[in-house]
């Protein structure tokens, strides 16, 4: 059912690219994406993940756009709009379920962000105390009660900015968080830039090393681009149907992802030469940012300083990641069951953070708790971002490409023929044949089928 209501939306194309830019920046790029580069062989990840980028997540953001202007709801309504008495809605649905796992377990990781703000305002990351940043992240993990204490507190945030509505609440926050992540990054980047050897942190970061590159490199590499761009799912659907008509589609998926991208590498400048410079490795995995960089805090002048600067960073890239994820299950609920935006907020909140539970307790005292050899946080993790968001984004291109009429995507893309459009044959090459084959591939080989 739709809604006739009047829709809350973005007011402006800057209001509009700064949301969009604050889901798609987030743990994504900081904590995730150094941490991949880092045991996927550095350069050669990236090369991999820029192509996948390029040539699959520019076309998948602007099919989502459109998908969600033309639809103007949520990503059930949308598809429910532009497909009538078709099975499409089963995406949308689909993305609303990735939303809901992803806001679970990435909840969890935000809310060590809190706890990280937290420990440096204590000053514990300065060179005279003496536990070691293992120890100290790894007593946190272990707990039960402050590490949930944190992620509750995370929820309450993304809660009370969604509360406020998407002009409000969404824009209002984005146009002032994003800008201020931007300046913490530069400055972090320009200190490690400037720390001795730091060369061989860019190296590890730029040059690539064809020889690690394999089926798993390539599979992680997609799976990170879904990710880090926030497509396959609901968010860019819902988000797009909150632009406006005159907006230019193309430009701000493209400026979306080019920025999505840069931010990424820019949190590689500002982590590699400092792993680099005070020797540590940069395959540690999940821990990379909460173990090994304060080590480097640690050994740093003013290191103190800029670990509260980096875990701020880090709260509000997440922050402005879970507004976008609890928007979808929220905005769903809303049109879809009439439910007042309090309410629906609250819910889909509530139900997010049972999950979530289970995945911050899958790092103490359920990390024995396994399925398919994995606790409940990498079960989270890995359907999400390696199976749901490919398949998603898949669907999505299949969709466009194949069943929908070209010409009114082409009408969308255009605003009804008012903006040119020299892209659009290749676009429609691109979702036509290009991401629907390399999504498919890369899936099989990922899950070991070819
Ligand atoms: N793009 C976000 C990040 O890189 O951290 C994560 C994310 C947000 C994924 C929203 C999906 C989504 F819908």
């Amino acid at each position: 059912m739709m809604n006739h209501r009047k829709r809350d939306g973005f007011t402006s194309k800057f209001g509009a690219y700064a949301a969009v830019v604050g889901s798609a920046v987030g743990l994504g790029n900081i904590w995730r994406f150094p941490y991949m580069t880092g045991e996927n062989g550095g350069g050669a990840f990236l090369l991999i993940y820029f192509i996948f980028v390029i040539v699959i997540g520019i076309p998948v953001v602007l099919s989502e756009f459109v998908i969600g202007r033309r639809g103007r709801g949520n990503s059930y309504a949308s598809f429910v709009k532009l497909a009538p008495k078709s099975y499409w809605y089963l995406v949308g649905l689909m993305g609303i379920f990735s939303a809901f796992i992803i806001l679970a377990f990435y909840t969890t990781v935000s809310g060590w962000t809190l706890h990280y703000i937290y420990l440096s305002v204590k000053d514990i990351f300065s060179a005279t105390v003496s536990s070691s940043p293992a120890e100290i992240f790894n007593e946190f993990q272990k707990g039960t009660v402050m590490p949930l204490l944190w992620q509750f507190i995370f929820m309450i945030f993304t809660v009370l900015i969604i509360i406020s509505g998407v002009q409000k609440g969404i824009e209002k926050s984005s146009k002032i968080l994003m800008p201020a992540l931007f300046l913490i990054l530069v400055i972090l980047s320009i200190k490690t830039i400037s720390l001795p050897g730091a060369m061989d942190g860019l190296r590890f970061l730029f040059y690539p090393d064809f020889s690690k590159i394999n089926s798993n490199v390539i599979l992680d590499a997609l799976g990170q681009a879904a990710f880090s761009l926030s497509i396959g799912m609901g968010a860019l659907i819902t988000y797009g149907s909150y632009i406006k008509r005159d907006n230019n589609l193309f430009k701000t998926a493209l400026s979306v992802s080019l920025t999505d991208m840069g931010i990424a590498i820019l949190a590689g400048v500002a982590i590699f030469p400092a792993l680099f410079s005070f020797g540590l490795s940069p395959q540690q995995g999940p821990g990379l940012v909460f173990i090994v960089l304060p080590e480097v805090f640690q050994q740093m002048m003013w290191g103190e300083i800029f670990a509260l600067l980096f875990f701020i960073l880090l709260a509000i890239a997440a922050l402005t990641s879970t507004i976008s994820l609890l928007e979808v299950v929220v905005a769903y609920f809303s049109e879809e069951f009439k439910m007042k935006r309090r309410n629906a907020t609250i819910f889909g909140a509530a139900l997010a953070f049972i999950l979530g539970i289970f995945t911050t307790l899958s790092f103490g005292p359920l990390r024995n708790a396994k399925l398919f050899e994995k606790t409940v946080f990498d079960n989270c993790d890995f359907l999400s971002t390696n199976i749901l968001l490919p398949l998603g984004a898949l669907f999505i291109v299949i969709f466009l490409g194949w069943f929908y009429e070209i010409d009114q995507t082409k009408d969308e893309i255009t605003n009804q023929g008012t903006v040119r459009v020299w892209f659009f044959p290749v676009f429609v090459f691109i979702i036509r044949f290009v991401a629907p084959l390399a999504i498919f591939l890369v899936f099989l080989k990922g899950l070991g089928i070819i």
